[in-house]
């Protein structure tokens, strides 16, 4: 061949690999999906809700965009959350939903992934499991890895994939906790549980309804969390905040103050159940494994680890020492990210079904 030849060989070459870009990390939340793309960072960070036009059955518009319109919807317009506690309630949404990330996450002209790195629940069922890789390829993902959010979570907090003893990671997600105990890069332990953070909304929307007579809405509720719920009695109980909503009485609009004092209350049991679940997974450990676990204690990762006062609380429940992963919401995708880093480890760990390209190409990606 001569030398233009060959050059235009590999011009071609080149912009082929334009086209079919990108080796991502999905963590796909039920509160938020957050994607990570190799050598870019963290690309897409946005609420999981997608709104729909009743009437066609539509979606017009994802993440931040349909999190706008919540609570002050349009007549035919609805906003949902296509995945409830961590795991897919409605198939269609959580397809279309990946599938508008995933085209924004990727960068240019290119229409394809070549791999994909997702966590999933370790509870997880095959037809859960079978649902998200149909997202995936729906998505036009070449190849997906599923990886076990606790693992992904111990990773990205720091844990290493060759340290032969054991950590726990506790991930306070949206709908789940998830305790996982890992060692030599791989689970020991870990159980999920379907309770997290976006409870202790429901419970606020719950009380202030049935006890102050208001009922707000979800944005506002999730304001109340993060402005005044603590984990720990709060240092000033009085502290308060104006909520505004709709009198159930009357139907008017209404307002009033709610303290800390009082969220507290109504947040404690939702903490409490967590911690429970944290305690009693620890309990089921082999006494080895149980052993490093006394010495090192317990990792907190995911968004509800940003609770204030949760540390402290953790600490008290459990008898551990505790500690926060840095940007505890990120540890997951974090994890997932290292995996291209560490592609025997993503071998091992990979929980897909097994698949006859899988050893070739895992192996085709450590050069
Ligand atoms: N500062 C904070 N204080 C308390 N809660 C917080 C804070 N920041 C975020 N959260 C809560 O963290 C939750 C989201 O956490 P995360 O992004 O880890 O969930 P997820 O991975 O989408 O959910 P899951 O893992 O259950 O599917 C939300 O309920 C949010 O309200
Ligand atoms: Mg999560």
């Amino acid at each position: 061949m001569s030398f233009m030849g060959k050059t235009a060989a590999f011009m071609g070459f080149n912009a082929l690999r334009e086209m079919v870009s990108d080796s991502m990390a999905i963590d796909m939340g039920s509160a938020g999906t957050i994607i990570a793309v190799r050598g870019r960072g963290v690309v897409i960070d946005e609420p999981s809700v997608v709104a729909v036009n009743n009437l066609t059955g539509e979606v017009i518009a994802f993440g931040h965009e349909a999190q706008q319109m919540q609570g002050r919807e349009a007549r035919d317009v609805a906003v949902i959350a296509p995945l409830v506690d961590g795991v897919v309630a409605d198939f269609e949404r959580t397809q279309q939903m990946l599938n508008h990330f995933v085209r924004e996450a990727r960068s240019g002209i290119s229409h394809f992934s070549r791999r994909a790195v997702m966590s999933v629940l370790s509870g997880v069922t095959q037809v859960e499991q079978r649902a998200l890789l149909a997202a995936a390829a729906y998505a036009r993902i070449g190849r997906v890895y599923m990886v076990e959010e606790g693992l992904a979570a111990a990773i990205g907090a720091g844990v290493r994939a060759d340290d032969e003893r054991a950590s726990a990671v506790v991930d306070i997600g949206g709908g789940t906790s998830n305790v996982a105990v890992v060692a030599n890069g791989t689970i020991v332990h870990a159980r999920a549980e379907r309770i997290g953070s976006s409870d202790i909304n429901s419970a606020i929307i719950d009380h202030v309804r049935r006890h102050r007579g208001l009922t707000i809405g979800a944005r506002t509720a999730e304001r109340l969390k993060l402005e005044l719920t603590t984990a720990s009695l709060p240092e000033d109980l009085a502290r308060e905040m104006t909520v505004k909503g709709r009198d159930v009485q009357t139907g008017s609009p209404g307002a009033l103050e709610i303290t800390a004092g009082e969220v507290y209350a109504v947040a404690q049991p939702v903490i409490r159940k967590i911690a429970t679940a944290v305690n009693e997974t620890l309990a089921e450990l082999p006494p080895e494994v149980a052993a490093d676990i006394y010495d090192r204690g317990i990792i907190l990762t995911g968004g509800g680890a940003q609770m204030e006062g949760l540390e402290e609380y953790m600490k008290g429940e459990t008898k551990l020492a505790v500690r926060t992963a840095d940007e505890p919401r990120l540890a997951t995708v974090r994890g997932l990210e290292q995996m291209y880093e560490e592609p025997l480890l993503l071998r091992r760990v990979t929980r897909n079904e097994p698949h006859p390209l899988m050893d070739s190409e895992a192996s085709a990606f450590e050069t």
